[in-house]
């Protein structure tokens, strides 16, 4: 790495030891000493604020960023930078990410038990995941940094993101994907945008371990969630929510659960806004997990979340399909300091969730879904109240899973499975594709006998 981009970074950021506290070069992943994951500080806040700016200051200066004409303003992520590391503009590397919706979903509402819902809905960002707001930034940070080599192992949003964000700024992109464990619309994306594409017959966690020694023995700079710089990206969702709320924060927001860092960057965004004094109170961050994958809850319930419990994962929502996530630690400290929880939910809940949101017009993948299935359980437990208010992170675009939709709709999921039986009770939230006659006569009696 060029000394040069080491420097310009550390006037304004620094990488810390979440474990020691040591500080580490702005290119590592790990701390030397302990091993522990690092995180990015920003020690100049505390005298003079982000860019020398109070909070009031800065919420009227990225409200207005929002009608300019330059591409880091137009950027959902980098009309926030004061709050990220500092990398020259033009190094940054953008396709106009972030500026996410939220929605509210009042039919979910109603099957969670809650007065009002809403879904902040990062599955809109260019390359249909939450990922493009975490890879702006550390793609951006390789390229300034000098690398010719990106590489991730992903479930497939993270590979698809990557690609695009390399192919955008001339890098070279290498991916490791479990074979047939990822949906071929990831898979594709991932084709068309350029990347090496190598699926590898082993799960995600297994190309975690393949790739941590590639990076060590190449000069190829790793973009996983252990990078820092891809969490201080994805913090920016949690301010662009807080910004769409009118600065009041939900009291609850839940994210779905896999390597961990989302949940991390969300909370890492919302202890900064109390700190910077954004915000008064921190709502409540619940994370959670597909029972099939689902070692930050078994951790938590068996130990207190002392040490990790890594499970052997399966899950048809093939995205959080991890079961040694390396953000554990981080999301802990999470859901320990905003009072939030964790809780995991079966396939059955997370297709029937999925379908409700499908249902409102708004769409998601899987792993998107076990959000409302989790919430469903929160408001059984008493831990959410029914007016309570709540966010949803939904993290990844419905026609990320295509597959997993139609075979829900023809009723052909949980076929062949111990679930077949339990599957049936789906009947009513399912619309099969009918073949029909080309007859005007046809189609006009189907939908009067769909009136009745
Ligand atoms: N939702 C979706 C759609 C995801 O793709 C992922 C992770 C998560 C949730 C979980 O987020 O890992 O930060 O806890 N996908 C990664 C990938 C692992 O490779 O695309 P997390």
């Amino acid at each position: 790495m060029a000394e040069s981009a080491i420097q310009s970074d550390r006037g304004v950021s620094q990488l810390r030891c979440i474990g020691c506290g040591r500080t580490a070069l702005p290119d590592r992943f790990r701390c030397e000493t302990c091993r522990d994951l690092l995180e990015i500080i920003y020690p100049g806040w505390e005298h003079r604020g982000p860019g020398g700016l109070d909070a009031s200051t800065l919420k009227s200066l990225w409200r207005d960023r929002g009608s300019s004409l330059e591409a880091v303003d137009q950027s959902g992520v980098w009309r926030f930078r004061e709050i990220l590391p500092e990398i020259a503009q033009d190094q940054i590397i953008t396709i106009r990410e972030g500026n996410t919706p939220v929605y509210e979903l009042p039919h979910c509402a109603k099957a969670a038990g809650v007065k009002q819902l809403f879904a902040k809905h990062q599955g809109m960002n260019p390359t249909g995941s939450f990922k493009d707001t975490g890879m702006t930034v550390a793609a951006s940070f390789a390229r300034q940094a000098g690398y010719k080599w990106v590489a991730c192992a992903s479930t497939g949003n993270t590979s698809a993101s990557m690609a695009a964000y390399a192919a955008r700024g001339g890098l070279h992109s290498l991916v490791l994907i479990p074979d047939g464990k990822i949906s071929w619309s990831k898979l594709s994306q991932s084709l068309d945008y350029g990347a090496i594409t190598c699926q590898l017959k082993t799960d995600f966690d297994g190309c975690v371990r393949v790739l941590n020694e590639v990076v060590q023995r190449m000069p190829v700079y790793l973009l996983n969630s252990v990078n820092p710089y891809r969490v201080e990206g994805q913090k920016t969702a949690a301010f662009e929510l807080l910004e769409q709320f009118g600065w009041e924060p939900p009291d609850h927001i839940i994210v779905p659960g896999g390597n961990l860092a989302n949940s991390s960057a969300i909370g890492k965004a919302l202890r900064e806004m109390k700190q910077l004094g954004f915000i008064s109170r921190l709502p409540k961050i619940s994370v959670i997990q597909a029972e099939g994958a689902n070692p930050l809850v078994r951790s938590i319930r068996e130990n207190g979340g002392e040490k990790l419990l890594p499970v052997h994962a399966d899950t048809m929502a093939t995205a959080i399909r991890i079961g040694n996530p390396a953000s554990w630690k981080k999301a802990l400290r999470v859901i320990r300091e905003s009072e939030g929880t964790v809780e995991e939910v079966s396939e059955i809940e997370i297709a029937l969730a999925k379908a409700e949101i499908g249902a409102e017009g708004v769409g998601c993948e899987p792993a998107s879904a076990v959000t409302l299935a989790g919430l469903k359980k929160l408001v059984k437990q008493g831990f959410v109240k029914p007016n309570e208010s709540v966010v949803l992170v939904l993290t990844g675009h419905l026609l990320k899973d295509p597959e997993y939709t139609l075979k829900f709709h023809r009723g052909d999921l949980f076929t062949g499975t111990s679930l077949e039986q339990e599957s049936r009770a789906f009947a009513s939230q399912q619309r099969s594709p009918i073949t029909l006659e080309p007859s005007v006569d046809a189609v006009i009696e189907l939908l009067r006998s769909a009136e009745n």
